[in-house]
């Protein structure tokens, strides 16, 4: 968090942290969270209708059936991201909509709906950033095995084609897979998040083949249009050890392994990390890697999107330790499932997440100074608190001082040579947070479930203004 202002050394505040001159100013959002109409226009369902509707599953029992109705409502949606200013619009393909049942051949009805999206944007002079896939994967591919079956990357590998056929004429940046650890390891390891399955190896095995459909994607997309910016979204988290005591420095090392290196290593080098297999020896024996995979998977990027929220600090196993928050399941680490997640005693935001920026900086920084160079976009990175409406308006300052010392986080990474060329807000607008549903709230903008009332908060308004001037006032 910024530290409150000192006045005696505050400087004037028309000095200014300021950015790049092309650096991408955008928000963003994804299908399953924001669209609702979920079954029309040829939509069938995705595992995340399945799952919210199995009792127990999603807080109060929360769907995506109507969401912010931005289906029906994208072009006051993209008016609103007008008056903001923004530059870049990062959404969401649903692929049930696009490719119903996850095979054959296209939708143009909901192909249609995508392109009338991407020219409201055009129109308005934002650039369109298009995801492939967050989350919602075909119903009918789940039943037939989901992601930790092989054929779910060909699957996607055709749905990705497919699609930038139809929406490749306008659309330059692609990003395949929006958080693929989420996919695996909440997915089918701890089963917080849809399908809801709960087995580690499963977990890794998802993990390869989410990885493999993103390389094949590449080459599919790239072999059309070489010229266009294409690569994937990971979450990246430092990973701290409470103490340096060799327990502590080893849970650290396999946490970092399981959140981190399982996609960096394949995806930016093209091999998984010996050590990685090795904590995994009971888990899985990597039968499901076969030959020529880690070259696709390694298909070189143009661009590399991390979305950042915060840090774990981890400690060795105690016996008898307290069981974690669900998020941090025990099975969301396999074969590490008693290591311990401390916290510090941070401030938090609603979802306990404890606020670091600093965090932001050197995760940045790893990425540029261990692997190999590649544009890097912060594609996410923001806080859920509660918010009030009082006479219209909504009042966020711990969301805009959020955004403020990531922001500060993100200049400074700049200034130590690191390639960040843009940052996207979580969220354009308040939305369905997954098992949370919509009790939690991102947005920027809020939005009332009942009336579909947007009302932009304080900490929109200070994004528009630090968009305007490019950059941010001096402390
Ligand atoms: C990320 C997801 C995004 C949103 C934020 C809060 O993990 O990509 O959809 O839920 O967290």
């Amino acid at each position: 968090m910024t530290k409150p202002a000192d006045p005696q050394t505050i400087p004037l505040l028309d000095e200014r942290v300021t950015f790049p001159p092309d650096f991408l100013w955008g928000a963003a959002t994804a299908a399953f969270q924001i669209e609702g109409a979920a079954a029309e226009g040829g939509r069938t369902p995705s595992i995340w209708d399945t799952f919210s509707r199995t009792p127990g599953k999603v807080l109060h029992g929360h769907t995506g059936d109507v969401a912010c109705d931005h289906y029906h409502r994208f072009r006051d949606d993209v008016r609103l991201m007008a008056d903001l200013g923004l530059k870049s619009y990062r959404f969401s393909v649903a692929w049930p909509r696009v490719q119903p049942g996850g095979s054959g051949p296209a939708n143009q009805e909901g192909l249609d709906f995508y392109r009338r999206l991407v020219d409201e944007l055009l129109e308005n002079e934002i650039e369109p950033w298009l995801t492939l896939y967050h989350w919602d994967l075909p119903q009918p591919l789940e039943d037939a095995g989901g992601w930790p079956v092989r054929d779910t990357a060909a699957r996607f590998a055709d749905y990705a084609a497919l699609t930038h056929a139809a929406l490749g004429d306008r659309v330059r940046y692609w990003t395949t897979l929006n958080e693929p650890w989420c996919s695996a390891f909440l997915g089918y390891g701890s089963g917080a998040h849809a399908p809801g399955r709960s087995d580690g190896g499963d977990a890794v095995r998802a993990a390869h083949h989410l990885m493999l459909g993103h390389g094949l994607a590449v080459q599919a997309i790239r072999a059309a249009r070489p010229d266009h910016d294409l690569g994937v979204t990971v979450n990246l988290y430092p990973v701290t050890p409470q103490t340096d005591t060799p327990g502590d420095l080893d849970a650290a090392r396999r946490i970092d392994g399981l959140a981190n290196r399982i996609f960096l290593d394949p995806i930016l080098r093209g091999e998984y990390p010996a050590d990685l297999i090795e904590d995994l020896r009971d888990v899985t024996g990597f039968e499901h890697v076969h030959d020529g995979d880690l070259a696709v998977i390694g298909t070189p990027l143009s661009v590399l999107g991390i979305n950042y929220y915060s840090r774990h600090v981890v400690a060795a196993p105690v016996e008898g330790a307290e069981p974690e928050p669900y998020w941090r399941a025990p099975s969301s680490w396999p074969g590490s499932e008693d290591v311990r997640f401390v916290t510090r005693g941070y401030p938090v935001t609603d979802m306990d997440w404890e606020i670091d920026a600093p965090g932001l900086v050197e995760i940045l920084r790893r990425v540029h100074d261990e692997y190999p160079e590649v544009p890097l976009y912060v594609t996410e990175n923001g806080s859920a608190f509660v918010d009030r409406v009082v006479d219209g308006r909504v009042d966020d300052p711990e969301r805009l001082a959020y955004f403020d010392a990531h922001l500060r986080a993100c200049h400074e990474a700049i200034e130590a040579g690191v390639p960040l060329r843009g940052y996207f807000a979580w969220s354009l607008m308040d939305n369905f947070e997954w098992a949370w549903g919509y009790t939690k709230r991102f947005g920027m903008i809020h939005v009332d479930y009942d009336s579909q009332l947007r009302i932009p908060k304080s900490s929109a308004r200070w994004y528009a203004e630090v968009i305007r001037r490019n950059g941010l006032a001096a402390q």
